[in-house]
């Protein structure tokens, strides 16, 4: 299966297992606007709580906060937002369709990359002892390759650097890039587009204010940033964390979840001494990455990607980038914002939001490390990791053919835990499932379904996700065991009824995550 191919799938799994559907779908839908299903709503909740147990409950200096979606205007104004928050568009007169420039350009370097790593690749397998530094260096097509990569990322460096719209557009000439749908060069000059949502606040248009749909949830933490300090009594370094919803108008491509105009961010803002910043930035950087790797997922699949341009108001930046079933797409920035945010709102409000360090005796304007990750995108990146298509041979088939989609999700994150089954509706089966069920229902999310050969019902929960099916048969109501069907192996095992709570309890707790994190 191509990687194309696999993102298809996820995409029509998701629809298909109430994961995902697309927005107002009745009326055709509404692009880049999801909306979770039963299964997608709870796996959305699980990675939620994950990140904000990993912030809250794992550190003793970080406090949450829920702050409001609409704000007063001039927070944007405060924060650069409604000067500098666009993207530089560009259209194609033959299509009509506008694309973002800067993403026309990136998309040309990714496959030249691509030729590069499909040379190295066939090299790989010619030779023997492959020394692969050697091979980067001296094969004439990957240098000329690398050489082109090399030379463009410097002049969009350099365009972006002095906002020159002409030199973006030039590139994209020099580069031959064509518009995907029309497959023309005719294209318009780039220009910017900001990607604020407005809307007004007030009963009477005459009197009724502009105000914005957040574009990031971060603002909420700044200007509430001395009520946190002051009423948590938080002594610096500190964090403020919050999850919510953020808005953006993205121009999108078919990215499904990873590029959406109403998505949720999970923030957190940490506030430490001036001068102190990048020794927390070094730090954050390893804390966030390991918060990934602790899913399991493989570590090859994430990777450090320094910016090239660094946004408005930080001195450092980087984001974690994830292999998406499309490549390596950033899922997490991480950002020093330097003081910037807390002295901007200090100027456009005239209010003082210094910290007093009792220990310097001299109060200041706090340095800001910021960690920021796109719950969607992060949704996304455990199905993509999660999903396989699985040949069985026939010993291991269920009596449900030769192959299942699985889903294997860390058991923490899964949407469903525990699934019960009846072998079959009748002998007081379901009675004694049902009793099983109402137990563990308070301690996770659990599923209860008769209907069926056992081998379908094991098909479904796999293709959600969950990690444990318990089924309960005529032996169970003469020995109190029941069977235990594990997800990733399929292997089944007796276990005592009143050993079931703390089996499952065991193996689904976030535990198993924060003690890795
Ligand atoms: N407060 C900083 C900030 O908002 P960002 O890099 O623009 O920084 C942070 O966004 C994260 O939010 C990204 O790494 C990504 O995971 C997520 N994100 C941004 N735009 C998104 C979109 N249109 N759809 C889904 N997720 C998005």
């Amino acid at each position: 299966m191509t990687q194309e191919e696999l993102f298809k799938n996820i995409i029509s799994h998701c629809k298909e297992y109430g994961f995902v559907f697309p927005s107002s779908e009745i009326y055709d839908g509404l692009g880049a606007v999801y909306d979770y299903g039963p299964f997608g709503v709870e796996l959305k909740n699980n990675i939620r709580e994950y990140w904000w147990k990993s912030m809250v409950q794992m550190n003793d200096n970080i406090v949450g906060l829920d702050a409001s979606i609409f704000m007063h205007p001039t927070v944007w104004k405060a924060s650069g937002h409604v000067d500098a928050f666009s993207d530089p568009l560009i259209d194609n007169k033959d299509s009509k369709k506008r694309y973002r420039a800067d993403v026309l350009i990136e998309e040309h370097i990714s496959k030249i990359e691509a030729k590069i790593e499909k040379e190295v690749e066939k090299a790989k397998k010619r030779f023997e002892n492959f020394d692969e530094t050697m091979f980067r260096s001296t094969n004439p097509r990957v240098v000329e390759n690398q050489k082109k990569i090399d030379e463009i990322n410097a002049r969009f460096k350099n365009a972006l650097e002095k906002n020159d719209l002409v030199e973006v557009k030039q590139i994209i000439i020099d580069c031959e890039i064509v518009c995907p749908v029309s497959g023309t060069r005719n294209w318009t000059d780039v220009r910017q587009f900001n990607l604020m949502f407005s809307t007004q606040m007030g009963s009477v248009s005459e009197d009724s204010n502009i105000i914005y749909l957040r574009p990031e949830t971060a603002q909420g933490i700044f200007v509430n940033f001395l009520n946190v300090q002051r009423s948590a009594r938080m002594k610096i370094p500190f964090g403020i964390a919050q999850t919510g919803k953020a808005f953006r108008n993205e121009i999108v491509a078919r990215q499904f979840l990873f590029r959406m105009k109403e998505f949720e961010q999970m923030e957190m803002q940490f506030f430490v001494r001036p001068g102190e910043e990048m020794q927390w930035y070094n730090t954050w950087k390893e804390k966030r990455i390991k918060w990934h790797h602790a899913m399991g997922f493989g570590t090859e699949k994430y990777r450090f990607h320094d910016h090239i341009k660094l946004a408005h108001y930080a001195n450092a930046a980087c984001d974690i980038e994830f292999m998406f079933p499309f490549g390596f797409k950033e899922i997490e920035g991480i950002h020093s914002r330097t003081d910037f945010d807390l002295s901007s709102h200090e100027k456009h409000s005239g209010k003082k939001l210094q910290y007093f360090d009792s220990e310097l005796n001299k109060s200041y304007v706090p340095y800001v490390i910021e960690t920021s990750i796109g719950l969607d995108r992060m949704f996304l990146a455990v199905l993509a990791s999660a999903f396989e298509i699985e040949k069985l041979d026939s010993a291991n088939a269920e009596g449900e053919g030769n192959e299942r989609t699985v889903l294997r999700i860390p058991p923490a994150l899964a949407p469903v835990k525990v699934a019960v089954f009846p072998l079959i509706k009748k002998d007081g089966l379901p009675e004694k499932a049902m009793e099983i069920f109402n137990n563990l229902k308070q301690i996770c999310r659990c599923y209860y379904e008769e209907k069926d050969t056992i081998g379908k019902r094991y098909r479904r929960q796999d293709a959600i996700g969950t990690p444990f099916c318990i089924t309960v048969d005529h032996e169970s109501l003469k020995d109190n065991c029941v069977t235990l069907r594990h997800r990733d192996s399929m292997k089944q095992e007796r276990i005592p009824i009143d050993k079931i709570a703390s089996i499952v309890e065991e193996k689904v707790s976030l535990r198993n995550l924060l003690s890795k994190s």
